[in-house]
């Protein structure tokens, strides 16, 4: 981590809690979230924003979306736009997950559409990158990661509207976590490729998380890495005690 660059722990929920789970998961949160240091977000199922919204929407709290279309109405079975959920009280949105691009298919171009109509709207887009197991192995690895960062973030970004997320695919919900010194060096990697794209400024100021079974265990190990500048966590993110533990090895 660097002091120039304020953490951003952020709870990626997935498709998990119905409401009376999910309430008592974002209160728990939101009782500490004035107290770590670092900018502490939660992006639960659609279904929870607004309710979720309504009851820690006062805190210290961020709320952030899964997904978002790239248009803002329209006829599009299924999908919710940026403006809903601006509406729905949130200031993130996770674009490209590594599910929804293995899932639903989704491109660089596709990710990058997205990211510029969240940004337009005033989300903060979180925009995931990483390589698949295959691929590491065929030491692919940074040519993969050079390619997203180009295809997936909108040129015209700030480092104020854009967080990246790095989660390598093999480490995502495995429990097999990428040791600190290989997250750095991918996360150096980012930085560079970001500093050719968008200039030195953007890249020495855009947050850079690392995502792929953080846990309480190798939170700090990973956060104290040069480039690493926070976590997108899943699993851990369901269990209040461990999410605000990653927060709190943010100061150690
Ligand atoms: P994990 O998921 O922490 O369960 O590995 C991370 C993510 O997919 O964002």
């Amino acid at each position: 981590m660097s002091q120039s660059r304020r953490p951003v722990i952020a709870g990626n929920w997935k498709m998990n809690c119905l409401r009376a789970d999910g309430l008592a998961l974002a209160e728990a949160v939101a009782a500490q979230a004035g107290q770590v240091d670092c900018d502490l977000v939660i992006c639960p199922p659609a279904t929870l924003l607004h309710s979720v919204h309504e009851l820690v929407g006062e805190t210290a709290l961020g709320l952030g979306a899964q997904d978002c279309h790239y248009k803002d109405s329209g006829a599009f079975t299924g999908n919710i736009s940026p403006t809903m959920i601006k509406d729905a009280g949130c200031s993130y949105v996770i674009l490209g997950h590594s599910e929804r691009r293995e899932y639903h298919g989704e491109t660089d171009a596709d990710v990058q559409a997205k990211a510029k109509a969240a940004q337009q709207e005033d989300l903060v887009a979180i925009i995931c990158v990483g390589e698949t197991e295959a691929q590491r192995d065929a030491g692919d690895t940074m040519t993969v990661i050079s390619e997203q960062i180009k295809g997936s973030i909108p040129t015209d970004s700030t480092s104020e509207n854009t967080v990246i997320a790095y989660e390598p695919v093999w480490a995502i919900g495995t429990g097999r976590t990428a040791s600190p010194e290989e997250a750095q060096e991918v996360h150096q990697h980012i930085r560079k490729e970001l500093a050719s794209a968008l200039g030195e400024d953007f890249a020495a100021a855009t947050r850079i998380l690392y995502g792929g079974s953080m846990k309480p265990g190798n939170a700090s190990d990973l956060l104290a890495q040069a480039d690493i500048d926070g976590g997108l966590i899943g699993g851990a993110s369901l269990n209040s005690a461990d999410f605000l533990a990653i927060a709190n090895a943010v100061s150690k």
